[in-house]
């Protein structure tokens, strides 16, 4: 995609799904236009309009298409190197996904690949990737570590994390997960290696590539003692916790990040009313991601009528990743949310915008209203449905990121 600069612009002859308000927070035959990368009307009224279009060139025709809040991946673990689509094999064959954890593949594997790569060669593997998100509408997300596990390969998988968001203009936030896997020279010493992950957190804060600290709760993960350490570590740094958690087993991770007033609790597919409860005083987001529901061919459903209940936003995201989720749609991560946890379109794409902005804690960005960031994206749709109703194709006419528009 080329980058044309349009700091300030404006969109005409397109239909808003601002998501202010309920169905869409439609508005029909719009017009939205910005300054300085930032919204200074959203509405219909070209008379109220007029006085902030005075020096703007080009006015994009949207060709009666529809324009959203540009989409934001809240969870992702795209940098990585290598693949694992021999273990997708051997799942189709029967094994299971803690099988092969256990038996030293899984995480693990991928891990080896990542210690070996290059800073620049996980760069130019991971950028594709990205890319591939980018072009399907998304302008804002989460990267994460955890397939380097000691402090040198944590760093580098954050640095180029980093370096994808220069590279692409994106807004990228990145996560500390070291302790997504024990990594094999800490075998029988799982409360050792959380100290040493604590201990390398100040480093890599400092350094400036950590924005929010993650942990994979879980039997083949860490436990909710050794959760809870990492989590005061991070809480004394100042920085914001979430966790994998009651993915496979209820082992109580999303009630624990809700005591630590955590960003979002992931997966969740196992959490009970009381850790939903919890979420919604604490205002932590539920991220759900069919994509790993998908491929693991899971059956426990998310909770989603009790988080409905009682008002726990739920964020949709792909999970991008080698083992679970080899997803680089996050449109298709919307449909499938709709198709296995019953979300609705409107549901999914406030999950794929507003709520994902809440589960980074970015406030700027998600719906359309004056003040917010000019990141949207242009669709070539008849209703805001089809963007979960289509599984793959190309509907994305612009992507504007900060007021520029890349051309797709
Ligand atoms: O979100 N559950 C742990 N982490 C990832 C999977 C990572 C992998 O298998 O490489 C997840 O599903
Ligand atoms: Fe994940």
């Amino acid at each position: 995609m080329k980058r044309h600069d349009h700091q300030h612009g404006a969109i005409a002859h397109v239909h808003l799904a601002t998501l202010n308000g309920p169905d869409y927070g439609v508005i029909e035959n719009g017009i939205i236009v910005w300054r300085n990368g930032h919204i200074v009307y959203v509405g219909n009224d070209r008379a109220a309009a007029e006085p902030y279009l005075q020096d703007i060139d080009t006015v994009i025709d949207g060709q009666g298409g529809w324009l959203t809040p540009a989409l934001i991946d809240s969870h992702t673990h795209l940098v990585f190197a290598g693949n694992r689509a021999e273990e997708a094999e051997q799942r189709l064959r029967g094994a299971s996904y803690a099988d092969i954890a256990k038996a030293g593949g899984g995480i693990l594997s991928s891990v080896r690949l990542t210690r070996n790569a290059s800073e620049d060669a996980l760069f130019a593997e991971s950028l594709p990737r990205l890319q591939a998100l980018l072009h399907d509408g998304v302008a804002s997300v989460e990267i994460k570590s955890g397939y380097g596990l000691d402090c040198d390969s944590e760093r580098k998988m954050l640095r180029v994390a980093r370096r994808l968001g220069a590279e692409t203009g994106m807004t990228v936030k990145t996560t500390y997960l070291a302790a997504h896997a024990l990594p094999p020279e800490y075998a029988g010493r799982a409360d050792d290696y959380i100290e040493a992950v604590c201990s390398w957190m100040p480093i890599l804060q400092a350094e400036g590539l950590i924005d929010a600290v993650d942990v994979f709760c879980e039997g083949i993960g860490f436990s909710p003692s050794q959760s809870r350490r990492l989590f005061e570590s991070a809480r004394s740094l100042g920085l914001p916790v979430k966790a994998h958690a009651d993915q496979l087993s209820d082992l109580g991770g999303a009630a624990l990040v809700a005591e630590f007033s955590g960003l979002s609790a992931d997966h969740v597919e196992y959490s009970s009313e009381d850790a939903v409860r919890r979420m919604a005083t604490a205002g932590t987001v539920a991220v759900l991601l069919p994509g790993a529901f998908h491929v693991l061919r899971e059956t426990q459903q998310p909770p989603i009528e009790a988080f409905r209940r009682h008002h726990v936003p739920m964020a949709v995201a792909t999970d991008c990743n080698p083992g679970t989720a080899p997803l680089l749609s996050l449109r298709l991560a919307m449909a499938l949310a709709c198709t296995h946890f019953r979300l609705t379109p409107e549901e999914a794409l406030r999950g794929a915008t507003i709520h994902a902005a809440r589960a980074l804690g970015l406030h700027d960005r998600g719906t359309l209203a004056v003040g917010q960031r000019a990141d949207f994206a242009v669709w070539d749709i008849r209703h805001p449905a089809e963007l979960c109703y289509w599984l793959g194709g190309g509907l994305l006419r612009h992507l504007l990121l900060c007021g520029n528009d890349l051309n797709p």
